[in-house]
């Protein structure tokens, strides 16, 4: 009896555990590679299963980014952690935004869905697939860079805000709308049970301030995000 019991809670607990690790954290605590592996699992039904809706990416991403360049409408953005594309296509449905977007992935199946969805959108969308801990560009390279729902799945969230502000060009006399990162930040139950990945508003806002970024505002968004909008300032300013 004592036996089974043992052998019940053992299979209990390792439930559990996997349920942790695969299903609420998708392999972040497993390295860069689980994690690709877990979305590129899920890309064909990725779409679906989020029920993403024109009206609302467009208000909530594509309207806001496309306004922040109403001075540089052709500026290039770059999107970290693009997915199957979802900030490219909020953006290429705004007439007033006349650039291109680099969206970059480690999973390749999601950049395969992005790239069946984006293909015909005149190579204003290029895909790449590359690690957000070290991405591929020079410092000060975009006027703006996005990444949303991504920074808790990276092997250190820190290193990915990091290297976002790094390729990111800062905000000068002459290009005042430039500078701007549009991230997210995971907020409910589930960030709780993921230590090490996730902020609260105080300690993200504290981390942003010494990148060095201004203008930091963090509003409510989705029900499992805040939404995160700071400008870089040149070092000194
Ligand atoms: C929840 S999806 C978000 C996709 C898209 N930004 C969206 O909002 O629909 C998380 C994405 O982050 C990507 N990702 C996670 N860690 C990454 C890393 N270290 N480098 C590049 N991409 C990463 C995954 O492959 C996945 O496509």
């Amino acid at each position: 009896m004592i036996f089974w019991l043992t052998v019940l809670i053992i299979l209990a607990l390792t439930g559990l555990f996997l349920y942790w690790q695969l299903i609420i954290a998708e392999g972040a605590y497993l390295g860069a590679r689980v994690v690709a592996f877990t979305y590129d699992c899920v890309a064909e039904k990725y779409n679906n299963i989020k029920e993403f809706e024109d009206k609302f990416e467009d208000f909530a991403i594509g309207v806001p980014i496309a306004n922040r360049f109403h001075r540089q409408p052709k500026g290039m953005i770059l999107d970290i952690a693009t997915g199957t594309g979802r900030v490219p296509l909020a953006l290429m449905r705004q007439t007033s935004y006349r650039g291109q977007i680099i969206g970059l992935d480690r999973a390749s199946r999601m950049l395969s869905v992005a790239h069946r969805d984006t293909v015909t959108l005149d190579k204003r969308v290029i895909l790449i697939q590359a690690d957000a801990m070290a991405l591929p560009f020079a410092d000060n390279s975009f006027p703006m860079v996005t990444c949303l729902e991504a920074l808790e799945f990276m092997p250190s969230p820190e290193q990915g805000l990091r290297e976002m502000v790094r390729v990111l060009a800062p905000t000068t006399h002459r290009h005042p709308d430039q500078g701007w990162l549009f991230t997210s930040n995971r907020i409910g139950w589930e960030a709780r049970l993921m230590p090490g990945k996730t902020w609260s508003t105080e300690q993200l806002r504290a981390i942003l301030e010494k990148l060095p970024l201004r203008y930091i505002d963090i509003t409510p968004w989705e029900s499992i995000y805040d939404m995160v909008w700071a400008q870089k300032i040149a070092n000194g300013e």
